[in-house]
């Protein structure tokens, strides 16, 4: 049989065959490149793969569900530039699995928090934050105060799998870094360090 194009569309099942076709080659063309490229995103100049006390501390952040009321992820407008600081980019967030952009602001955007105030501040803060900002309805996160237990190693080799660049040095003796902290030291650790890379606005 000769197959023409009025063939093709009286014969539903061979339209619908051919179609899958067409349509599969389009997203291969599209897909299979990605497999083998390395990187999607460059990560901006000096970011690394959170170090461990700092990769426990974000999944804590998770655990307490901290991006319900904190967003992180400075949009550039230049209200916002000018509270928080540059605007965010894709090339930080290579190493945050999942993302932590979230979408509500109840609280302040925590985008380039890191450095802004001394440990003691945030002690105080998670302590009870009306002992610093009065007006605050943030809740206290006191509890956190106790001894920290999650298996980073663990994390760690998982993370690798999916491409951070963890070497098994620092893998093995991840452990070290846990010693005697508690789960709010993992915390602040991890605010610190949030948006150091980029701090001037460009352009
Ligand atoms: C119910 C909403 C809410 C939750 C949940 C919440 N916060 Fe807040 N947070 C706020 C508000 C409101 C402020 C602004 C007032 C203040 O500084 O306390 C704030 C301020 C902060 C600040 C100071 C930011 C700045 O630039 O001044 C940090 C850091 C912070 N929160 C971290 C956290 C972390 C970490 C968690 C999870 C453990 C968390 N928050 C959970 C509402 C919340």
């Amino acid at each position: 049989m000769k197959i023409t194009h009025d063939t093709i569309e009286r014969k539903t099942g061979l339209l619908i065959a051919l179609v899958i076709l067409v349509v599969s080659i389009g997203g291969l063309v599209e897909i299979v490149p990605l497999f083998f490229q390395k990187d999607l995103i460059e990560p901006v100049a000096g970011l690394k793969p959170y170090e461990p006390l700092r990769l426990v501390g974000r999944d804590i952040y998770v655990r307490e569900g901290c991006y319900n009321c904190h967003s992180q992820m400075i949009r550039p407008f230049r209200s916002e530039t000018e509270r928080y600081g540059p605007y965010s980019v894709a090339g930080e967030f290579v190493y945050d699995r999942p993302f932590q952009w979230g979408s509500k602001r109840t609280g302040p955007d925590l985008a380039r928090v890191g450095g802004r105030y001394s440990d003691e501040w945030h002690r105080l803060h998670f302590e009870d934050p009306r002992q610093v900002v009065p007006e605050s309805n943030m809740p206290s996160y006191a509890f956190l105060n106790r001894p920290l237990d999650m298996d980073v190693k663990r994390r760690m080799t998982v993370l690798r799998i999916l491409g951070h660049p963890y070497s098994q040095k620092e893998i093995d003796e991840s452990d070290a870094a846990m010693k005697g902290k508690t789960e709010l030291d993992a915390l602040i650790a991890y605010l610190q360090g949030l948006g150091i890379q980029i701090k001037t606005v460009k352009g």
